[in-house]
């Protein structure tokens, strides 16, 4: 039997269960990148692991966009900012001065930059589940971006989520299709630097509940 054969009929060896669970802890939201090119080999790897994610029905609604022009970077950066100003607007007093000095964003130097979507209007996976709750399509896009953080994180690499944007603006400006619903907007490269605390957590923003709360019902 081969590796794979073994693991179909139990489950994974401890080593494997330790450094998972390392993975785990050790993944991070990454907004200050080196910026020197990932490697396509790399990228190509990381991205299949989207083709292995549950979806509802599976439907497989995930549609990406890379963007690569500097115009596209452009509008996106300009987005960002505007949305940052207006958010920053909307806090006073010592949460305003904490939230401007939070980096809420890799665009400047990310060497990939995707924007990822939803499509909506698939006819994949013949509305099973998304009949009922549409939604779950977009949360199917979720579940796969997170296999595919933690498969850049395993390759040494960080992702970035940006949601601080307009994304009637950034759809137009991207062209994307009519049905497509925008997840987020991802920066992608080497990490500056790597850390086992959440960086909002770092700078005083918030902090991660230590305890899962389950209620029995
Ligand atoms: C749906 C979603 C949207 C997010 N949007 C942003 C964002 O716009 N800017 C940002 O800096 N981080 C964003 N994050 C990252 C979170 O701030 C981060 O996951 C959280 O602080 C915990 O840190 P960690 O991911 O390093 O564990 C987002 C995360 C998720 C899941």
């Amino acid at each position: 039997m081969g590796p794979e054969e073994d693991i179909l009929s139990g489950a994974f060896p401890d080593g494997f269960r330790t450094q998972l669970d390392l993975l785990m802890r050790l993944r991070r939201d990454v907004r200050r990148f080196r910026r020197d090119p990932v490697d396509e080999a790399v990228l190509t790897r990381c991205l299949n692991a989207i083709q292995h994610a549950p979806s509802v029905g599976l439907s497989e609604p995930w549609r990406i966009l890379r963007i690569n022009s500097d115009a596209a970077r452009d509008a996106a950066l300009k987005n960002f900012e505007q949305a940052n100003a207006a958010a920053l607007a909307g806090y006073s007093g010592d949460q305003a001065e904490l939230y401007a000095n939070l980096k809420l964003s890799g665009m400047r130097e990310a060497p990939v930059q995707l924007a990822i979507y939803c499509d909506d209007e698939t006819t994949q996976g013949h509305g099973l589940g998304a009949a009922t709750m549409p939604e779950m399509r977009r949360y199917s896009v979720v579940a796969a971006i997170t296999l595919f953080w933690l498969s850049l994180r395993a390759e040494g690499l960080g992702l970035g989520w940006v949601s601080v944007l307009d994304p009637d603006q950034l759809n137009r400006d991207l062209a994307a299709p009519d049905g497509w619903q925008l997840i987020g907007y991802f920066c992608i490269g080497t990490p500056e630097a790597t850390s086992g605390t959440p960086e909002l957590e770092s700078k005083g923003w918030e902090s991660r509940q230590h305890a899962l709360l389950i209620e029995a019902r």
